[in-house]
């Protein structure tokens, strides 16, 4: 999370919360630290006021076209969230049934994705895709370890082969856990990996590649099958290295099932060695919770697991933190009942029809167009159209939305692209096709007002709104994947 600074000296008035009439008459200090403890506490009823107050200058979450991430559920859902919100998943032994829903919904998700019937796959929860990729990035590497050890050779150069497209996770397991972050940069015809791009990257030191099914940049899924098909190559040449594959399908491995049925990306797959896939994206459950299913027990090397008591017994357990709600596993597995495979494929078919409808519209007002291809998951990428006489960017857009309640971030596209700006529509569960109705309105009317602006401008003596803008996005650290 976010780090924060400690200010020790600051207790000026713009470091307190002042309270509103109301409730000052129930406190001895109309006006407590902001940053230190107050020496007393408040009524139940201010604190929240206080609280709920203060987050109105949150944007609307079901507004933010930026994320992934559920941002609607139904209302028995979040009651039984809500209920299941004290238990720690990691007491196994306390809260044996929330253990037990927890299998079910591994089980669920490794029938979903093909697992081999005469293997044991083997998955857990996570908080999210994040911590799901550093246990597929350190199961890969453990066996990489043990297979350069017990041949007798090195293992202290480890790689792993992925698009420059991968969210930041990737790197992130690459600089804590020591293994270089090859990454492929992408372009010029498609912004993710491909299949020869990925093996001209491999090695002896490749721990393995990452291949992703829906890039967070433009949606895209990228070619997992044919990715497999050429390691199967490079590893059929005389010594030529046996690369495995994790499938990073935090979004997309919870779409391809359901609507891209004829598509080979999973299990079916021998290369394809573990597969993660975020609960609180297209698993449509609130944030905090993934998923991560190794295809055999050779996959998942023993000596990763811990064991925690468990019904007199033991149960094994891989993860980076200890302590976890129990609420969103309870509201995954509330989803898998609810909505059944034909309900998530409606779900999901929904948006992707959205999403298809949308991005015509967008391209119908003129100065747009996309940059993702079509399919994939239910989000994609567009950019102004390179023409002369196109005076706004698409930071300018981005911004121009947010006035609006909008929130869609720009950003360049990743290494070997990084020249090309987009804007990014993720398509969600509750962004109804009425919604995305006012959202097209919105932006034309955006898109109006900025050329207005330019116009006026070009015949004045001063500069546009969104030339200014311009000026102030150089520099910009930009949306972070
Ligand atoms: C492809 C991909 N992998 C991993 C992640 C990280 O997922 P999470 O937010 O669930 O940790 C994301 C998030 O957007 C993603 O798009």
């Amino acid at each position: 999370m976010a780090l924060h600074e400690h200010s020790p000296k600051r207790d000026d008035t713009e470091d307190r919360l002042h309270f509103r009439p109301q409730f000052a008459d129930e406190l001895d200090d109309p006006a407590i630290p902001k940053l230190r403890l107050a020496a007393a506490g408040m009524p139940a009823h201010t604190a929240y006021q206080i609280v709920h107050d203060e987050l109105m200058l949150d944007g609307n979450a079901r507004l933010n076209l930026a994320t992934f991430v559920t941002t609607w559920m139904e209302p028995q859902a979040e009651h039984l969230m809500a209920e299941c919100s004290p238990k720690n998943m990691i007491d196994k032994d306390e809260y044996p049934q929330t253990a037990e829903l927890e299998r079910r919904c591994v089980n669920m998700l490794a029938h979903l994705w093909n697992a081999p019937s005469k293997a044991t796959a083997t998955g857990c929860s996570t908080t999210g895709s994040s911590e799901a990729c550093m246990l597929g990035g350190l199961a890969l590497k453990w066996r990489w370890r043990a297979r350069r050890e017990s041949a007798g050779l090195s293992a202290d150069r480890p790689n792993l082969v992925m698009g420059s497209n991968v969210q930041v996770c990737w790197e992130k397991f690459c600089r804590y856990f020591d293994v270089e972050a090859r990454l492929v940069p992408v372009g010029p015809k498609v912004a993710h990996l491909t299949a020869k791009a990925a093996t001209a990257h491999c090695d002896d030191n490749t721990i393995g590649v990452v291949a992703v099914l829906g890039s967070t940049y433009d949606g895209a899924y990228e070619p997992v099958e044919e990715i497999a098909h050429a390691l199967d190559i490079l590893a059929a040449r005389k010594g030529g290295p046996d690369i495995s594959i994790h499938v990073d399908g935090a979004s997309g491995a919870m779409i391809a099932p359901f609507i891209d049925e004829e598509l080979t990306w999973d299990f079916r797959l021998p290369r394809v060695q573990s597969i993660n896939t975020s609960g609180h994206k297209y698993g449509l459950v609130y944030p905090g919770v993934g998923w991560i299913v190794w295809r055999d027990a050779k996959a998942l090397p023993k000596d990763l697991v811990f064991s925690v008591a468990y019904l007199g017994g033991e149960m094994p357990t891989f993860a980076l933190n200890f302590s976890r709600p129990g609420a969103q596993v309870a509201g995954q597995y509330f989803n898998f009942l609810r909505l059944g495979f034909d309900g998530y494929r409606a779900v999901q078919q929904a948006c992707r029809d959205t999403g298809e409808w949308l991005a015509a519209e967008i391209e119908r007002i003129g100065p747009y167009e996309l940059v993702s291809p079509a399919g994939g998951i239910p989000a994609f990428a567009f950019r102004t159209k390179e023409r002369p006489g196109t005076p706004f960017d698409v930071y300018d857009v981005s911004e121009a939305l947010r006035a609006k309640g909008w929130l869609v971030p720009a950003y360049p596209m990743p290494d070997g692209m990084q020249d090309v700006s987009v804007l990014r529509i993720v398509v969600r569960n509750g962004f109804s096709r009425d919604l995305a109705g006012l959202f097209v309105r919105d932006l034309a009317a955006v898109t109006d007002n900025l050329a207005g602006q330019a116009g006026r401008s070009a015949h004045g003596a001063g500069t546009t709104r969104a030339s200014a803008a311009r000026r102030t996005h150089t520099g910009r650290t930009g949306f972070h994947h």
